[in-house]
């Protein structure tokens, strides 16, 4: 294994943790070194999340990185929940603090982020897989990685920014009880659909149906985001071309509020509504971003940006620290972040009790479905549940 070279700040996954980091520490003259075990043609179509919230928005627009999303970005500030009794609508964009969602495609945002890196000089190895992190309690962390060739080298860094997901080595490398983790597995599962075909109405909906769950998401002119509530370990290829439109239009009741824009499924994937929260998300060099910090179940579509919000603050950290300072703020990374992590947890589990119910006629699957009932007449009747709402559903 031959020695390379050193960075400030070495970080291990191209996401949009990863990416927003980059760029926002190149904004801020920080040396830095990305490193994606993936190709780029992979992380630039992975299909994933679109709802980017408004303070998402805002930082992106800062930093010069939003001129995609403010071309082709759509403006969302409706949504609509269909239950039994009828359809209501909440026009959040006036209710709150009148904040919107900006609807562009993640993979569209994470092709954005890496040409602007590239484009102001950043290095960013992709095919190159972080393989093992050591000296985080000494003067200076190493990472060996695997390049493209299949050789082993290893970078040193002052700070490492483990932003490589849930499953990656960052978290592995925080030694065991130096931690906690915090977990929730809500007993729900969702069939993922991209479906090729334009969104079937203005706002996003949201169907509650004894039959499950169902919902409907723009993400672009051509391609439409559905959901379909379905039993955990189900096989995505079980679920037929047929049998997902007609369960769609039967819980979206397309009967009672017209026909979905049909089109060919495009992926389809199974996601299971799990959460977990580690604290701190920082152990001696190691800085925790994105899903490697915490995993957020994708109810009410906060996971991207709360890896904004991360990167945001831990950029101000590491620069500052970089460049002088005295290092306060970069150890309140963790302190500043973990509240807002824990506001969006919540606001996410609130929204996967209100979407979903026991299924059954016991006692209490009766008594947890009519307090599910009493929730959604609420937030349909009170102006203030709603403000309420829309300041949690936008905001972070
Ligand atoms: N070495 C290098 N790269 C790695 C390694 C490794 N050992 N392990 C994982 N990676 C890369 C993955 O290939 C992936 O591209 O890290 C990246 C992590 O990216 P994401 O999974 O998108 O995670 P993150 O950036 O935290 O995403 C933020 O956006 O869509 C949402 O679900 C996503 O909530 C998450 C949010």
């Amino acid at each position: 294994m031959t020695s390379q070279q050193s960075t400030a700040v070495l970080i291990i996954g191209a996401g949009p943790a990863g990416l927003v980091l980059g760029n926002l520490l190149l904004a801020a003259g920080v040396d830095c070194t990305v490193v994606e075990r993936q190709s780029r043609a992979h992380v630039e179509q992975r299909a994933r999340a679109g709802f980017l919230a408004a303070h998402t928005v805002r930082v992106l627009t800062e930093h010069g990185l939003a001129d995609g999303l403010h071309m082709y970005g759509q403006q969302h500030d409706i949504c609509a929940f269909r239950t039994d009794s009828g359809e209501f609508q909440l026009a959040y964009g006036a209710l709150g603090r009148g904040e919107v969602h900006t609807v562009y495609p993640q993979q569209d945002l994470v092709r954005d982020l890496v040409a602007e890196f590239l484009a102001r000089g950043g290095d960013l190895r992709f095919d190159t897989a972080a393989l093992r992190i050591d000296g985080l309690d000494g003067d200076s962390a190493s990472v060996t990685v695997r390049t493209p060739d299949g050789s082993e080298r290893l970078l040193h860094a002052r700070y490492v920014a483990g932003c490589d997901g849930q499953h990656g080595i960052s978290r592995s490398a925080v030694p065991a009880g130096a931690v906690r983790h915090y977990r929730r597995d809500h007993g729900v599962s969702w069939l993922a659909l991209l479906a090729a075909a334009p969104q079937s109405m203005a706002a996003v909906a949201y169907a509650v149906h004894q039959d499950g769950f169902a919902g409907h998401m723009a993400r672009s002119p051509e391609v439409t985001r559905y959901y379909l509530q379905c039993d955990a370990g189900t096989d995505p290829g079980s679920w037929t071309h047929d049998r997902i439109w007609a369960e769609l239009h039967h819980r979206m009741r397309a009967d009672r509020h017209g026909p979905l824009r049909e089109g060919g499924i495009l992926e389809r994937r199974v996601v299971d509504m799990r959460s977990d929260v580690l604290d701190p998300i920082q152990y001696g060099r190691l800085f925790l971003v994105g899903d490697a910090a915490g995993l957020i179940s994708p109810s009410a579509a906060k996971g991207a940006n709360l890896a904004v919000m991360e990167s945001e603050i831990l950029a101000r950290g590491l620069a500052d620290r970089l460049g002088g300072g005295d290092g306060q703020l970069l150890a309140r990374y963790s302190a500043d972040c973990l509240p807002r992590i824990w506001r969006a947890q919540e606001f996410s589990h609130w929204m996967i009790n209100l979407l979903h119910g026991p299924s059954g006629d016991d006692d209490e699957a009766v008594f947890l479905r009519a307090l599910q009932r009493a929730r959604l007449e609420s937030l349909r009747d009170s102006r203030r549940h709603q403000d309420h709402f829309a300041e949690n559903y936008v905001g972070i």
